[in-house]
Parts: C-alpha cells; structure tokens; sequence
C-alpha cells in the first residue's frame, strides 16, 4: 500500500517523464487529488476543444466519464491514444438513451413529422447516438452552447428531438420562448410520446433522460434557503429541473457557474446547485465569499469519483511500462457519423 504522498511522488514523476507525450484533461467535477494534476481542467465543451485542438499528446489520460473520453478519441488523431482511468466511470444520463430505442423513436416520429424533426444530443450520450445524430443532419450540445445550437437547428427544421436530457432540452427551449405546451416527452421505455394535446402542435421532444446528481436539487431546497437565508442567490445547473430553475436566480453551464462566483463582489452570498466536488472547489478557492451548497447533503457524482488518484497512478505506471491499460477506442464508422454532428456544434463555438 503506497500513501499519498508516495502516490503524489509517483505521478509527479511519471508527468515529467512523458514531457508533452502526455495530456490529462480534468474535469471540474472531478475530486482534488485528481484535478491537482490536470494539464487542463474545464467544463465538457471546453475539454473537447481541447481534445480537437491537441495534436502532439501520444496519451490522453482522461479525467472525467466514458461519453467525455470516447468524444476525445473520436477529436483526436491516429496515433493518439485515450484512457480512461476507470472504466466505470460512466454517465447514468448518458446510459438513459441507448441506440436502439432511439433508432426505434425515430421510425415513429418519422412517420408523424416527416422531414421536420432535427436530432439534437447533449454531448453526455455515447458515441453511437451522437452517430445518430450525425447521419440524420443534427449536431451536439453542451450546457454553454445550448441555446445556440437550438437556434442553429429551429433554421433548419421545424421540430427538435432533444437527447437524452429532458430538462437541459426544456430549459433551453424555454429561454427561447418555445411554450411548455408545445414540449413533449418521448418515453423510450414505452415508445410512444407524451403529451396531452395534438401532437402536431409539438416543437419540441424531450428524451425522457435525466441527471441523477442535478435533480437533488428542489423547490423545497429553494424555500428552505429563501426562508433562513434571504438575501442568498441561488445559481444553478441547467440539468435541474424547469421548476428548480425556475425558482433560482440565475441558471447555466458550469462554465457560467465558475464565471458568476468569481466576478461576484466580496462578502456576497451564493447557494450553488451543481456537482459537490466543484461547489467545494468554488467554497475553497473564495473564502471572501459565503457559499453553501443549494442541498445541504451534497450531490456527489458517483461515477466522476471513480477517478481518483490510485486509478491515475495505475493508468500512469502502465504507460511507463509500454501498456495501455483502458483503451477508448470509437470504431472508425461510428467516428465519421458521429464527427459530423461534433464539429456542427464546434463550428458554432
Ligand atoms: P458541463 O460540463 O457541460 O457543464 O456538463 C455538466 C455535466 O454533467 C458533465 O457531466
Ligand atoms: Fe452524468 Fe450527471 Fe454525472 Fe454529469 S453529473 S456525469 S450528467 S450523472
């Protein structure tokens, strides 16, 4: 058994070793004995501008979930190689729309919509939806780039089916002034649509899929805070839902998130609604700030925290024996699908 400090030693050596042939993304929800090492830390769209942007790196050691490092391997060039530290970090969003229910979806809407339904997929899906996406002329979102890319895809169609996420597709939506009337679910395990009135009124299908970390946040969380801390604001994740958001004072990506608190004057007071390694994070680095977490249990992210330092050090000490341990690897079709709908989002960022 090594301790940490030995770990610490370890990995500091190795980065030094491999020089430039090594990059470790992080990202920002991932733990401190993690991030610590990060080349560089970001929110998911800034992660896979980076992947896109780096050509020199033989190893991406990828600090954060499965969809994330699947998305550099599929940015990145022959040659260079992703890992991810634990294979069981994944996304429980992402795992909520599989191919084929989607592939089974679309048939449906097809034939109610016609060519006036454009796919759209929040990056936190796997390689084979954001395929999917790709074949049929949409693209990829992040929580920065939402609103964005909605106004992109209402330009070319009339309709948007939004994966997997249903509150980030209805938040959006909602701040483009599309009605929650003219929202609808799609119900993957049923097949069928939810709504209450005529389905050809829809705008917009939101994927029943949802965040297990983002919806512990509540209303009820809300009144509490508004009750023993009234002259609090309240920021949150836009993967809350539309109530939560509603209720809040301000909402957006975890970019936004960082950037509010840190341009927040001195001696203000914040309650965060985001992943609990970041809300600690954003607590530690401004101490001149009174910041709480808007749950007061704290929302970890499960899967993020299968990344800590023994899993990077393991990942590390392979490569420094000429292993890859933990290969992401896209086959090549579902990369050229899946490319098309990355680089439409990129190209609008
Ligand atoms: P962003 O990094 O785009 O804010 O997404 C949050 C998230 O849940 C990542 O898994
Ligand atoms: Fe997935 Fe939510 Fe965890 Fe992000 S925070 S990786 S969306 S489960």
């Amino acid at each position: 058994e090594l301790s940490e400090e030995e770990m610490i030693e370890r990995v500091i050596r190795i980065k030094e070793k491999l020089g430039r042939r090594l990059l470790i993304p992080g990202h920002h929800y991932q733990k401190d004995e993690v991030i610590q090492f990060a080349d560089i830390t970001g929110d998911s769209l800034q992660l896979a501008q980076a992947a896109a942007e780096n050509n020199e790196a033989e190893y991406i050691v990828f600090c954060g979930v499965h969809f994330m490092a699947e998305t550099a391997d599929m940015l990145t060039s022959e040659g260079q190689n992703v890992l991810l530290p634990d294979m069981r970090a994944g996304c429980s969003m992402a795992d909520m729309a599989d191919i084929e229910q989607t592939e089974r979806a679309w048939t449906k809407l097809q034939a109610m919509y016609g060519d006036t339904i454009l796919p759209l997929t929040y990056v936190n899906s796997t390689a084979a939806i954001k395929a999917f996406v790709g074949k049929n002329g949409g693209a990829t979102v992040t929580s920065s780039n939402a609103e964005k890319m909605l106004r992109w895809s209402f330009e070319q169609k009339q309709r948007i089916l939004f994966l997997p996420d249903q509150h980030l597709g209805r938040n959006t939506a909602f701040n483009l002034g599309v009605p929650l009337d003219k929202m609808a679910i799609w119900n993957p395990m049923t097949n069928e649509i939810e709504y209450d009135g005529n389905p050809e009124d829809v705008i917009v299908i939101l994927w029943k899929g949802h965040c297990s970390v983002h919806e512990k946040f509540t209303v009820k969380n809300i009144d509490d805070l508004r009750d023993a801390k009234p002259d609090m604001k309240i920021i949150v994740h836009p993967e809350c839902s539309r109530e939560v958001v509603a209720a809040s004072d301000l909402a957006g990506s975890t970019k936004y998130i960082i950037d509010t608190i840190e341009s927040a004057p001195a001696g203000s007071k914040w309650a965060i609604g985001t992943e609990m390694n970041l809300v600690k994070r954003i607590i530690d680095q401004h101490p001149d700030k009174e910041i709480v977490s808007l749950n007061p249990f704290m929302c970890p992210c499960l899967t993020m925290n299968r990344i800590d330092l023994p899993h990077l050090l393991w990942s590390l000490e392979g490569l420094e024996e000429g292993k890859i341990i933990n290969q992401i690897k896209v086959d090549p079709k579902t990369t050229e699908h899946a490319v098309l709908a990355l680089e439409r989002m990129l190209a609008h960022v």
